[in-house]
């Protein structure tokens, strides 16, 4: 079928009576138009799942309080048809106001119980608003199934209510809600976001996470996850929390405890963007606290990272070097270094990883999507619950740290109680890299990104490594506070050095002498340079040897 527009109720319904004769399953997607990823992940389920896909695209004002953003509500109707037309959507029904509303419109819709909760509590009329023009588009289109997305949570349980209650034979499919790379649900309000709200934006998604993470710590208490939201969101700088509410998923009633499933749902305001966030959270799924180990260091592993440059089947961490994964020679030299509770966080090919992790001992932690480095750390933070130790954490695809590296690390941090001891090497070649700056009498100062370096910083030839030792609480603390305000839209760990020091936290950078400890592998030929660097030190090491061993026999005879 090739993409047609219509604007009358009736030529709607000619249109699909003849589709229908024809035996074939009709989808629908109602949107207000303005379309972006979180729309078209609607339309591709619903293209996915059935035979004939109509999108209707219609501002409704009957769900628009009186000092809405009605009148400035975003429209590009010939970008939304270019889309709808990629996407294979068969009939767009864009009808007027009059069309869907005559002059002499009387009938309202609502479901009593639904409409006052949450949003409800300051868009008092939005429900029934918006359950008007649902009903009156799913008579227009009687479609077998209709998508809404999850991130409009209570307009998706308010739906499915009126259409069990009115017993009207369409199915109502939820769609998850689909987010930016920084965890941004996606919106058509958040075209009103400039560049500093967007980064604040992010706090709703950021606040969601962090209750994740103490749902899945074992935190039950409604009033504490409630507290820990609003705290985030008022210090990322939010204009206003609306609410913050841990609710039965489908009643929508505030509950106390979270002792099975919840969603748990906020409303803020972001400059002049309104702003709505939601997740489902259960109690029963995820690994608590172990509890047991409440001092000491534990090692996190990043093992979760794609590897798209190796351009090869196997998982980047699985390449061997001198016969041993990569990732076991970081395992092993955290080991060695005496670190011996060691967990890798894990994502892409992860089944693939753990059989090794298994042999190892090593505990793994999914990082689901991957956003950035600092994101995959504070996954731990659930098994982490109370420890109040050392987080030392490693690269896996940094396979040539040596333990006595570690060590030196470790007992650094220990000495001068350090926040982060991190360690640096000096390369030959730091174009590319952030560039450490210390002070006259050689103490860390800051992190210079090369974009922001001036002609003097770009002469630093020290880098940063990767290579960290963490006070857990100040790093937690950090990790929940990180915008992703740079160009990959990643929570990027070592923003947390800073973010650390601003708060009083003591940093020490530790320059080591070999610099080929940091060489990281993302590509065959750099994993080429590592196999020989590698192979070069086990020479050198078994010469020495050798040599010993020639002393020693010359010294008995
Ligand atoms: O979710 C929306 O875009 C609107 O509320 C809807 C369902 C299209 C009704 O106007």
């Amino acid at each position: 079928m090739m993409l047609k527009t219509i604007r009358k109720t009736g030529d709607l319904r000619r249109e699909l009576a003849r589709a229908r004769k024809k035996g074939k399953s009709i989808g629908f997607v109602p949107t207000m138009g303005y379309l972006h990823d979180g729309h078209l992940a609607l339309v591709e389920e619903c293209r996915r799942t059935c035979d004939v896909v109509v999108v209707s695209i219609f501002v409704n004002p009957k769900q628009f309080g009186p000092a809405e953003d009605l009148d400035r509500y975003p429209k590009d109707l010939r970008r939304d048809k270019r889309l709808l037309a990629r996407y294979g959507c068969d009939l767009i029904f864009v009808p007027s106001v009059r069309e869907v509303y005559p002059r002499d419109f009387g009938t309202s819709v609502g479901v009593d119980d639904l409409r006052g909760k949450l949003c409800g509590l300051t868009r008092p009329d939005h429900f029934d608003g918006v359950c008007v023009v649902v009903l009156k588009l799913l008579l227009a289109v009687m479609p077998d199934k209709a998508f809404f997305g999850e991130k409009d949570y209570q307009q998706l349980v308010i739906i499915k209510r009126m259409v069990g209650d009115l017993g009207l034979p369409v199915e109502i499919v939820g769609v998850t809600t689909v987010r930016d790379k920084d965890g941004l649900a996606l919106s058509s309000r958040n075209a009103y976001l400039s560049e500093e709200e967007r980064g604040i934006a992010t706090s709703l998604f950021r606040s969601l996470e962090l209750a994740r993470l103490l749902v899945a710590s074992g935190e039950r208490r409604s009033h504490v996850i409630k507290d820990r939201i609003m705290s985030l969101l008022v210090d990322s700088g939010v204009t206003k929390v609306e609410y913050a509410a841990v609710v039965d998923p489908v009643s929508l009633d505030d509950i106390r405890y979270v002792d099975s499933e919840a969603r748990i749902a906020v409303a803020a305001l972001v400059g002049r963007a309104r702003l709505i966030d939601n997740i489902a959270v259960d109690s029963r799924v995820g690994r608590r606290s172990r509890g047991r180990q409440k001092r000491g260091t534990v090692c996190v592993i990043l093992a979760a990272g794609e590897g798209k440059r190796m351009k090869s089947p196997r998982p980047k961490l699985l390449h061997e070097i001198g016969g041993v994964p990569m990732v076991e020679h970081v395992v092993r030299a955290s080991r060695a270094a005496g670190v011996k509770d060691v967990f890798a966080i894990v994502g892409h090919k992860s089944e693939k990883l753990q059989p090794l992790m298994k042999k190892l001992r090593v505990g793994t932690v999914r990082q689901d999507v991957q956003r950035g480095t600092g994101h995959a750390v504070l996954q731990v933070y659930p098994l982490l619950a109370g420890f109040s130790g050392d987080i030392l954490v490693l690269s896996g695809d940094v396979p040539l740290v040596r333990a006595s590296t570690v060590k030196r690390l470790l007992a650094q941090h220990a000495r001068h109680s350090n926040a982060i001891t991190f360690a640096t090497v000096s390369v030959p070649d730091a174009r590319g890299y952030g560039r450490i700056v210390r002070n006259q009498k050689g103490a860390f100062v800051k992190i210079v990104e090369e974009r922001d370096a001036d002609r003097e910083v770009r002469k630093i030839s020290e880098i940063n490594v990767g290579l960290y030792c963490f006070k857990a609480g100040p790093l937690f603390d950090s990790l929940l506070t990180l915008t992703a305000s740079n160009v990959q839209m990643e929570y990027y760990l070592p923003d947390s050095i800073q973010s650390i020091r601003s708060r009083g936290g003591r940093v020490e950078a530790v320059l080591i002498d070999d610099h080929t400890e940091g060489f990281g592998v993302n590509t065959a030929a750099e994993l080429n340079a590592v196999r020989k660097i590698y192979s070069g030190r086990q020479k050198n090491e078994d010469n020495k040897r050798g040599l010993e061993n020639g002393i020693h026999r010359k010294r008995r005879q």
